[in-house]
């Protein structure tokens, strides 16, 4: 891996400013149509969405269902995990499926080239906006993007990191805190690195993600200066998602001390990952956080997928609806935003309810 990519992913924060939220800037409209604070009225007008929310693409749980039904709703929906063979098809699904704004994300450290192989199949279905994490996009896959006339955001994590990706010239960032789940490439709390980023930032769109579940969340994150808050744990829990049932129910009633940032279901991608501390974990733990070949239960096949194979215990695949078999021992990616899910509503209706708590949470609502 080229140094500056290494650096990129690795790139340590500098000790956080004194935390405080700042307080709301919302521009004041003259006339009486509320607004959202100025830097996310300009994200929303950015990208055409009604609300400034975004759904994270949370791998092969992500769904056309649930993309266009977050989407048509006014947020941002998202859709991740794409296989070359079926990427353009499942664009074009969506695409279909709504004619509102959404993006396609592509998790640079599962590829096998960049520009990603399948960087030219989603453009061709028609993505317009594409959204990188875990590493720095070859310049060639960005003038792809920019020959589509399409935008594309990066997950960042530090002051470091941000830089790079505006050096490369990202329309957005997204800042990821520790809180979050799924793997994490953050070092540092959201509300640590938030500050340092919105101030390298210089007014490019920045989108906070982790430990965010509810309007509340929503506008904290607004308050500290983000344009749109990102929601994965959250959205994974509604009717659309393609986590399994038991993985959905075991989200609701959780807190967000029932997660770990761990790296105990590391094979197949050994980076760190937050998830439920379920019983796979505690074994794990108790036996002392053993590496690979040491692990009580290794080699278990906990679940098995529709087409035969077998889910080993320290998979990192978390599972999905029609698998069959010990659902709940295997890794089950939750973030501390976790403790706000108490039900599996369907998205279109969690949006709403998403805005009506903002609003009144001292959110400022415009006219949708
Ligand atoms: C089940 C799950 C799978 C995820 N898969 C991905 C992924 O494929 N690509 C990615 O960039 N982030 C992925 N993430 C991380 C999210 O992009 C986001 O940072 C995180 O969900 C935010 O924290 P929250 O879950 O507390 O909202 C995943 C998160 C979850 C919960």
């Amino acid at each position: 891996m080229p140094g500056s990519r290494r650096n990129f992913l690795e790139a340590a924060m500098p000790i956080s400013l004194a935390l405080g939220l700042p307080n709301v800037t919302a521009a004041q409209s003259k006339s009486s149509t509320p607004s959202l604070p100025r830097q996310s009225q300009a994200l929303v007008e950015l990208f055409g969405l009604k609300y400034p929310i975004f759904q994270a693409g949370f791998g092969t749980s992500t769904t056309v269902p649930l993309a266009a039904a977050i989407s048509n709703a006014g947020a941002m929906g998202a859709i991740a995990g794409l296989r070359i063979e079926s990427a353009k098809d499942t664009v074009q699904k969506l695409k279909a499926a709504t004619n509102r704004p959404f993006y396609v994300n592509i998790l640079l450290a599962l590829q096998a080239q960049n520009p990603p192989a399948i960087l030219p199949a989603v453009l061709e279905g028609g993505a317009q906006v594409i959204q990188f994490s875990w590493g720095l996009p070859a310049r060639e896959a960005i003038a792809m993007i920019r020959s589509n006339g399409a935008k594309f955001g990066m997950q960042v994590t530090s002051k470091e990191s941000a830089r790079m990706a505006l050096d490369l010239g990202a329309d957005y960032l997204v800042c990821q805190g520790t809180e979050a789940g799924g793997h994490v490439q953050a070092h540092r709390g959201l509300f640590e690195t938030l500050p340092l980023v919105l101030e390298e930032a210089r007014g490019k769109p920045v989108i906070a993600a982790g430990g965010i579940g509810d309007g509340l969340g929503i506008a904290k994150a607004l308050s500290a200066g983000a344009g749109a808050a990102m929601l994965g744990t959250r959205f994974l829990a509604t009717v659309e998602s393609a986590a399994h049932p038991d993985y959905k129910r075991s989200l609701i009633g959780a807190k967000a001390a029932d997660t770990a940032l761990t790296m105990c279901f590391q094979d197949g991608w050994p980076a760190a990952h937050r998830v439920l501390r379920n019983q796979t974990f505690v074994n794990w733990e108790a036996a002392g956080c053993p590496p690979p070949g040491k692990r009580p239960g290794e080699g278990d096949a906990v679940a098995t997928r529709p087409n035969g194979s077998k889910l080993l215990r320290y998979a990192n695949q978390s599972p999905m609806v029609g698998y069959e078999g010990r659902i709940v021992e295997c890794s089950l990616y939750a973030g501390q935003s976790v403790e706000m899910v108490k039900d599996i509503p369907a998205a279109a209706d969690l949006v709403k309810r998403l805005w009506d708590e903002y609003g009144a949470a001292g959110g400022r609502k415009r006219k949708a």
